[in-house]
């Protein structure tokens, strides 16, 4: 760990440094934003727990570490541009992968990572919310930015500074906003959950693994549609973590609740987890473009629908005409749940279905629709050239291509020439 002192105009800062260790050529950093009471010019203070800690006695460490000290009685909001000066100081060093800068925070630091990161979403790769609130001078506007970056926040329910009923409010607002938030919540514990939390063996694992930023235009939504609609999308970088139960049955659920013709609810799902038996096996119906991305998917969900229902008050089967369509429905729900709860679906038309019809053996009164695979977002830099370039949400075409009143009208819908002139106008992706 070494100690130094960085000369700004306003005075000299003491910061901590520390280079990540083991031989990746770049390798992420981690910026510590201490509490209140770590304030001063002793950076010392920074080492006694929590981050600062575990930094200062982990054998290994993946990561590049820095920790600026703020003099006693300032604010962080008040030294905005020396942090950000040290920072670009820091990630232009060798071996720092400025794609990939964390802030983490406790306390006072953790309402300055909200602060910081809202003010500047386009420089943090993921964030980490220690037992700090999200301060009320944070706009949604702001907060929306952050769709794209990991955020995982720490609470403990007996803390005393920022009730368990506001953290939970701050959840509420960020789930509502579309956020990938993960939330770790210590029902026993008061405010200093610095060690436990920054000594989760998960959470050291999400450090060391943070993907890289995603690039690309953010999307924006010129009608207002909420911003869990326009957040959701599909990615092929998937990060190497297990899917639990809790999280797998929630998207599902989400599923269940779909409308559909007669409520005939028509969707089945059959799951299949990385690393169970059958994996090879259903990996194996995917096509060569998906096998490579999907393969690293935490699960893989094979969507069937029934084509026939019974009808209330007939005991006969009869045909359930918009089977595929309601099943459709049923997929928008487990993506939509899963961009709430963290995690990423994407949808796979490109697997074989008869060689999946005969795997799971399934009868022949129910289709089969999609593979799902999900799991959590993954570094895209680790795909081949031609996915890395696409691993970013796709815009959409203009709502007035798509609406028309009173009649039809739809003069984007053009033969092929002209509808290839449009594409390239909106930037519309091609179709998977
Ligand atoms: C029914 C369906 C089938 C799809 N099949 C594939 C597929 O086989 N391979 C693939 O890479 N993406 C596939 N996709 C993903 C689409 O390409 C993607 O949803 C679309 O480009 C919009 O991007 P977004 O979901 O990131 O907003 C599929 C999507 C749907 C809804």
């Amino acid at each position: 760990m070494r100690h130094e002192l960085y000369s700004f105009p306003r005075g000299d800062l003491p910061y901590l440094r520390a280079d990540a260790t083991g031989n990746s050529p770049s390798s992420p950093l981690v910026v510590l934003l201490h509490g209140a009471r770590d304030r001063g010019r002793d950076p010392e203070k920074l080492l006694a727990h929590g981050l600062g800690r575990y930094v200062a006695h982990a054998a290994e460490r993946p990561y590049h570490f820095l920790a600026l000290q703020i003099p006693e009685n300032a604010a962080w909001a008040d030294w905005e541009d020396e942090l950000l000066t040290l920072l670009d100081t820091v990630a232009a060093e060798p071996g720092v992968d400025s794609q990939r800068i964390v802030l983490a925070g406790f306390s006072a630091g953790s309402a300055a990572v909200w602060h910081f990161a809202s003010r500047h979403p386009e420089r943090f790769a993921a964030l980490v919310v220690v037992a700090g609130q999200l301060p009320d001078s944070v706009e949604d506007r702001a907060l929306a930015a952050l769709a794209r970056t990991p955020i995982w926040v720490f609470h403990g329910g007996r803390d005393e500074r920022v009730p368990e009923a506001k953290i939970r409010d701050n959840i509420a607002r960020i789930h509502a906003l579309g956020l990938p938030v993960r939330f770790t919540f210590y029902p026993e514990a008061d405010h200093f959950i610095s060690d436990t939390a920054y000594n989760t063996p998960a959470l050291q694992h999400w450090l060391a693994t943070v993907p890289r930023r995603t690039s690309g235009t953010p999307r924006t939504s010129a009608d207002d549609a909420d911003p869990l609609f326009i957040n959701r999308w599909s990615p092929r970088a998937f990060a190497d973590e297990a899917i639990d139960d809790a999280s797998l049955f929630r998207l599902l659920e989400a599923a269940r609740w779909a409308p559909s013709a007669g409520n005939s609810q028509p969707w089945r799902f059959i799951h299949v987890r990385n690393g169970s038996p059958r994996w090879k096996e259903v990996t194996g119906l995917l096509s060569d473009n998906n096998r490579p991305w999907a393969s690293k998917a935490s699960a893989l969900v094979l969507l069937l629908s029934r084509t026939t229902f019974i009808r209330p008050g007939t005991s006969e089967h009869s045909p359930a005409h918009k089977h595929s369509f309601d099943a459709g429905a049923a997929w928008a729900h487990v993506a939509l749940q899963a961009s709430l709860s963290g995690w990423h679906a994407h949808a796979i038309t490109g697997y074989d279905t008869e060689r999946a019809r005969a795997l799971f053996q399934v009868p022949e009164d129910y289709d089969l629709e999609i593979l799902i695979a999900l799991g959590r977002l993954g570094d895209g830099a680790t795909l081949p050239p031609p996915l890395r370039e696409r691993e970013t949400p796709g815009p959409r075409r203009p709502l007035v291509e798509l609406v028309a009143e009173d009649r039809f009208a739809f003069p984007h819908d053009a033969p092929d020439t002209v509808r290839a002139a449009v594409s390239q106008e909106t930037g519309a992706r091609t179709p998977a």
